[in-house]
């Protein structure tokens, strides 16, 4: 079975939790056929970077009518399973030479193979070397009608002013354990699981922000294949249970914590 955040990656707009700024503005543009030939996606790990830059995609090329992406139709498939020929994710880290960017720039200017938009997804961006971005600028200058470039980036500040200025910069920022603890909710519904609601809310705080850190925290606790519960939670993690810190919590406030921490209590 995939992992359960390649599972519950979204598939339509309405399933991105927050981003608000980043994804209402994005889908209304592509709804008016005015997309952009270059973003920036910055933020931290785990936000849904990746995950927009696979929704312009999916959207820029689906071939159903209605509501943008299907999700369903071949194109959608594809690129849902990473296989769509004109969505290319290409991690920056391990691609960085020049020659890479020549290659890539040389190819920037075939058709796309399936006719819709080629959409190119450099991840980690920050970690190309100047001659690559160097190179890079030249295409993000006068880049083909066909071509959307979606830089990914933890780093945003370790871009070249010179690449920054050419992208639309959408800042993604930290989830919040509500919004965590929400999307699990739902997961867990879908996969049949009982949680308990404090059992959630401890992982999307212990998540610190990262929707993909909550979502792996849950699998660990669906694969014991038992109802997720807060104690279970704690034990899995190796906290300590939750009533022994509010004794301890107790004790201080009353000045008494001395017989709990050398173990007498
Ligand atoms: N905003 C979000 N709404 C819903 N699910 C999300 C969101 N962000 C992340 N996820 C979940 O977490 C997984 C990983 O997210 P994604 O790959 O988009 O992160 P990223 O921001 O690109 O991180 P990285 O910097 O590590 O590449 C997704 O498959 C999805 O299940
Ligand atoms: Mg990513
Ligand atoms: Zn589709």
């Amino acid at each position: 079975m995939t992992a359960i955040y390649q599972r519950a990656r979204p598939i339509h707009w309405d399933e991105v939790v927050g981003q608000e700024h980043v994804k209402d503005v994005l889908r209304a543009a592509l709804e008016r056929g005015r997309v952009g030939h270059a973003y920036l996606f910055s933020g931290p790990r785990g936000v849904g970077k990746t995950t927009t830059a696979r929704l312009i995609a999916m959207t820029a090329n689906c071939e159903r009518d209605g509501v943008k992406p299907c999700g369903e139709c071949p194109s959608c498939l594809m690129v849902r399973a990473g296989s769509h020929p004109d969505v290319l994710e290409i991690d920056a880290a391990s691609n960085n030479s020049v020659d890479d960017v020549r290659d890539l720039r040389e190819k920037v200017g075939l058709a796309a193979m399936r006719g819709g938009k080629k959409i190119y997804i450099l991840d980690e961006a920050h970690m190309m070397s100047r001659a690559a971005f160097n190179a890079l600028l030249k295409t993000l200058e006068e880049p083909p009608s066909h071509v959307i470039f979606v830089l990914a980036t933890t780093e945003p500040e370790k871009i070249l002013p010179t690449i920054l200025s050419r992208c639309q910069h959408y800042r993604f920022r930290r989830l919040s354990d509500v919004e965590i603890a929400g999307k699990l909710a739902r997961l867990c519904e879908q996969e049949g699981v009982r949680a308990e609601g404090e059992a959630l809310s401890l992982i999307g705080r212990l998540a610190d922000g990262a929707m993909r850190d909550g979502e792996s925290l849950l699998e660990r606790m669906l694969a014991a294949g038992e109802d997720v519960t807060r104690a279970g939670v704690e034990a899995a993690l190796g906290l300590p249970p939750s009533e022994r810190v509010a004794e301890m919590a107790r004790a201080l406030a009353a000045r008494d914590a001395e017989p709990l921490l050398t173990g007498a209590g």
